[in-house]
C-alpha cells in the first residue's frame, strides 16, 4: 500500500464533493480547490479536476509543467469536449457510430444541409456551452429560427435528430488502456418524465441496465479514439466520457465529455470499492492496464435538489434544513451551498445505496425527504426508465399471451362437449352465439340471467392446488340461481382472472365448469382468461360466470299464491357451497387441512372444497308435479336472509332449528366460534340446508316424496312482516 497522498480536488460543485468523498474514504489527505494555484499546493501528489473550463484553461498543462501528476487531459484534447465539429471530425475519421452532420459557420449552407438531409435536425452551437447551446427543434420553422439565431455566435453543428435512451459511458484512461466504470443515466431535463427545459442534470443512477456490455462500448467509443491520440503522441489521461443514444439502430455518440458528469459521478463513485486517488494515479503512470477497478455490487441512486427558478433564474438564499444528517445508506453531496444556504442552481445531492435500484432509490428519497429549503425542487421519478428497461416482451411484464393460448388447449375438449346444435359459436369467437330457436316452442319463454363468483373459497383451493371443483362451484351456483326462479338452464359463459396464467390451472378450472355444464344439458358458451400481475398477489386467482336460463312465462317461480300456513321442506347442501369462506378460513387458520375432524367422513379441506351442488336434477321431478310454489336457494346471508327473497310481504318464515341434522363440518364451526350466536352463525353459512322448497301443506308429502334423498319439514310460514325466525 502506497502512504496516503495529498489530492487536491479542482472544482466545488457535487461532482467534486463525490470525487473527494471517494478518495477521503481511502485515507487521503484531500483538498477542496476553487481553482489550481500550483503555488498555493506546494506538495501535492496528485489533482483530480471536476469541470471541463478548469481543463480548458489548462490546469493539466500547468501541471505538466511542474511535474505534478493530474487525471484530466491538456487544454487541447479537451477540444473533444469544447468544439463539437472537432469532435465529430474526429470520430467520422475512426468509425465512431454517430448521427450524420454538418458544421458551418454560414446559416445558409447549414439550411441547405438541412433540406438537402431532408430530416429533423438538431441544432448546437460549436463551442463550449454549459448545455445551453443545443436546440431540438419540434418543426421547420422551429429548425429556421434556431439555425438563425445560433450561427449568430458562431459556428454552428447540424445534426441528425435520433431517438432513443441516453447513457453516460464514462471510462479512466492512461494514455493507452481505457477501463469503463458501471454506466449511468442521468436525467437532463427539469420536469418529471424527462419534460421541461435542460438543466446540468436532475438525477442519475447506475448500473443502468440498458442491454449493452460496457467493454463492448467502451471498444467501440472509447477505445479508438484513445489509440488515435496515442498513435499522433499526444495521449489521453483522464475520463472519457461518451453521451450515447441507444437508437433503434444501436449505440449512436451524442458527444464526449473530458470530465466525470455531474450527477453521474455522485452515483458512479459510490460504487467504487476501489481507491480512485489511486487508479487516478495509475492513469497519470500508465498503469491502468494492471491495475483493477473494483465496483461494488448493488446499485446507487442520486437525486438533485435544485433552487427555486432554477434553471432559467435560481432564487438564491433560502436556509437549507436537514443537510447535515447522517444516514445509514445515503449520503449528501453539497454543491450551490455554503453548507447553511443556497447559493447556486443546483444546490445538493443525494445518493442511496441498495442492493438494486429500487432499494438505492428508496434510500435516496429517504434521505431526501429529511433536508429542506423554500422552493426546493426535486424530480420524484429518478430512475424510472429502468424499470421500462428491463421489460423485453409483455410476458417480461407479467403476463404470457402464449400461455392462454395453452389454457384454451387444454379446456377446448370439455368445453366442445357441452355444444349441441343450439351453439353457433363458441370458443375463439368473439361472442358466443347461440340459436333461440328451441326457446321459440315455449308459450312466452322468458330469460333468467344470473352472474356470480365463488367468493373466497378460490383462495383455499389455490392453496390447495384444487382448481377444478371451484369450476363445478361457480356454474352450479348459477343453476341454482335460475332454477328458483324455475327457469332450466341455456348456456354459461365464464370469467377468470389470475395473478399469472398456467394454461393447466385454467384447464382444469373450465374442464370442472364444462362437466358440470354437461350434467344439465348447458352450453359453456364462451369465457375470458385475464392475467393480471399486481392486481392479485401471486398464485391468486378469481372466478366469475353468468349464466342464462330459459322459462316459460306460467312456470316462472314464486307462485303468486305463497301464503301462511305453507311448508318449508329443507334440502341438504353438501358443505358451505360457496360461502362463508372468509369466516371458514379464519376458524381453520391453524388446522391442518389433511386433519379429519370427529365426525368427518373426509379431510377438512376434502368437505371445505366440495363442490357446491346442483339442485335441478333432485328437484327435477318436484317441480313437474305443478306443486312447488317457491324454491330458496340459501347462499350468502343463510336462511335469514334468503327466505325473504321468496315471502310475499304478509308472510313470516318460523325455521325450527333442530328439524334437520346440522352436519359436522358446521357443527365444529359452531364448536369453535363460542363468540358468535347463533342468529350470526345462521346468517353466514347454510348450516346444512341448500335449498328450501316452499309448497301448500296438503302437497307436503308428495313434493318430499318426489325428491330422491332425504329432506326435512324444517318449518312453515306464518302471518308477518317478511321476516326469519329461527325457533330454538
Ligand atoms: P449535447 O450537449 O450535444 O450532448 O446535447 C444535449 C442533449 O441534447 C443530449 O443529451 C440529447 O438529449 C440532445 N441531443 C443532442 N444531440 C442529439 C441528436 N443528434 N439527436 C437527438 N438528441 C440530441
Ligand atoms: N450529466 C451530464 C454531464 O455531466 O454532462
Amino acid at each position: 500500500m502506497r502512504p496516503a497522498m495529498r489530492v487536491v480536488v479542482v472544482g466545488t460543485g457535487g461532482r467534486e464533493a463525490a470525487i473527494r468523498a471517494a478518495c477521503a474514504r481511502h485515507g487521503h489527505d484531500v483538498i477542496a480547490a476553487a481553482a489550481f494555484d500550483a503555488d498555493a499546493h506546494a506538495g501535492v501528489d496528485l489533482v483530480i479536476v471536476g469541470p471541463e473550463s478548469a481543463l480548458v484553461e489548462g490546469v493539466a498543462d500547468r501541471c505538466a509543467e511542474l511535474g505534478i501528476a493530474c487525471f484530466g487531459p491538456s487544454a487541447a484534447l479537451a477540444r473533444l469536449e469544447g468544439s463539437k465539429g472537432f469532435t465529430r471530425a474526429l470520430t467520422a475519421e475512426l468509425g465512431i457510430p454517430s448521427p450524420r452532420f454538418v458544421r458551418t459557420n454560414d446559416h445558409d449552407d447549414a439550411i441547405a444541409w438541412w433540406h438537402a438531409f431532408g430530416g429533423q435536425v438538431v441544432v448546437k452551437l460549436d463551442g463550449l456551452a454549459a448545455g445551453k447551446g443545443v436546440v431540438v427543434p419540434d418543426s421547420p420553422a422551429a429548425t429556421l429560427a434556431a439555425i438563425r439565431s445560433l450561427a449568430q455566435h458562431g459556428p454552428i453543428v447540424l445534426e441528425e435528430l435520433l431517438t432513443g435512451a441516453e447513457c453516460s459511458l464514462i471510462a479512466m484512461c492512461d494514455g493507452t488502456t481505457a477501463r469503463p466504470l458501471p454506466i449511468a443515466q442521468d436525467h437532463k431535463r427539469i420536469g418529471e418524465g424527462d419534460s421541461g427545459v435542460n438543466t446540468g442534470g436532475m438525477g442519475a443512477y447506475a448500473p443502468a441496465p440498458i442491454g449493452y456490455d460496457p467493454d463492448e462500448l467502451t471498444a467501440i467509443f472509447i477505445q479508438p479514439v484513445i489509440d488515435h491520440l496515442a498513435a499522433l503522441g499526444t495521449p489521453y489521461i483522464g475520463v472519457l466520457y461518451a453521451g450515447l443514444m441507444l437508437t433503434p439502430d444501436g449505440p449512436r455518440l451524442l458527444e464526449f465529455n473530458c470530465r466525470f458528469g455531474d450527477p453521474e459521478a455522485q452515483a458512479i463513485l459510490e460504487l467504487l470499492e476501489s481507491d480512485l486517488a489511486e487508479l487516478a494515479l495509475a492513469c497519470c503512470e500508465g498503469r491502468l492496464a494492471s491495475t483493477s477497478i473494483v465496483v461494488a455490487p448493488g446499485a446507487a441512486c442520486t437525486v438533485v435538489a435544485a433552487a427555486a427558478g432554477y434553471p432559467d433564474a435560481p432564487v438564491l438564499g433560502a436556509t437549507i434544513t436537514g443537510l447535515h444528517r447522517e444516514h445509514a445508506d445515503a449520503v449528501v453531496f453539497p454543491a450551490g451551498t455554503d453548507g447553511t444556504v443556497v447559493t447556486g442552481g443546483r444546490v445538493l445531492a443525494v445518493t442511496g445505496r441498495g442492493a438494486d435500484l429500487a432499494a438505492a432509490r428508496a434510500a435516496a428519497y429517504s434521505a431526501m425527504g429529511t433536508i429542506s429549503f423554500e422552493g426546493m425542487q426535486v424530480r420524484r421519478d429518478i430512475g424510472w426508465r429502468a424499470a421500462g428497461s428491463l421489460v423485453t416482451s409483455y410476458a417480461a411484464a407479467g403476463v404470457d399471451i402464449d400461455e392462454g393460448a395453452r389454457a384454451v388447449q387444454g379446456m377446448k375438449a370439455a368445453v366442445e362437449r357441452t355444444h349441441g346444435p343450439a351453439v353457433l359459436a363458441g370458443l375463439g369467437s368473439f361472442g358466443g352465439a347461440f340459436s333461440g330457436a328451441a326457446i321459440k316452442a315455449l308459450d312466452d319463454p322468458v330469460l333468467v340471467a344470473s352472474t356470480d363468483g365463488v367468493g373466497t373459497k378460490v383462495e383455499l383451493a389455490a392453496r390447495l392446488g384444487r382448481y377444478r371443483g371451484v369450476g363445478a362451484d361457480i356454474v352450479n351456483h348459477c343453476i341454482n340461481d335460475v332454477l328458483v326462479q324455475g327457469a332450466r338452464p341455456l348456456f354459461f359463459l365464464d370469467y377468470i382472472a389470475s395473478s399469472h396464467i398456467e394454461a393447466s390451472m385454467v384447464a382444469e378450472v373450465v374442464t370442472g365448469m364444462a362437466e358440470a355444464c354437461a350434467v344439465s344439458g348447458c352450453a359453456l358458451l364462451g369465457g375470458e382468461t385475464a392475467e393480471m400481475p399486481g392486481v392479485y398477489t401471486d398464485g391468486a386467482f378469481d372466478i366469475a360466470g353468468t349464466l342464462v336460463g330459459v322459462v316459460d312465462r306460467a312456470d316462472l317461480l314464486p307462485t303468486p299464491n305463497v301464503a301462511a300456513g305453507d311448508v318449508l321442506i329443507g334440502v341438504a347442501s353438501n358443505g358451505p357451497h360457496t360461502n362463508g369462506y372468509s369466516l371458514l378460513r379464519r376458524v381453520f387458520e391453524w388446522l391442518p387441512m389433511d386433519a379429519t375432524p370427529p365426525g368427518f367422513d373426509c379431510t377438512l379441506g376434502d368437505a371445505l372444497l366440495r363442490p357446491h351442488r346442483n339442485y335441478l336434477p333432485v328437484l327435477e321431478p318436484a317441480l313437474s308435479t305443478g306443486r312447488v310454489k317457491a324454491l330458496a336457494h340459501i347462499t350468502g346471508g343463510g336462511l335469514p336472509e334468503n327466505l325473504p327473497r321468496v315471502l310475499p310481504g304478509a308472510c313470516d318464515a318460523m325455521v325450527q332449528l333442530g328439524s334437520w341434522p346440522v352436519p359436522p363440518l358446521f357443527e365444529l364451526v359452531r364448536s369453535a366460534c363460542t363468540a358468535m350466536d347463533h342468529h350470526e352463525l345462521y346468517r353466514t353459512l347454510n348450516m346444512g340446508i341448500g335449498m328450501v322448497v316452499i309448497c301448500a301443506e296438503v302437497d307436503a308429502d308428495t313434493i318430499q316424496a318426489s325428491i330422491p334423498e332425504r329432506t326435512w319439514r324444517i318449518g312453515s310460514l306464518a302471518a308477518g312482516t317478511g321476516i326469519v325466525h329461527l325457533l330454538p
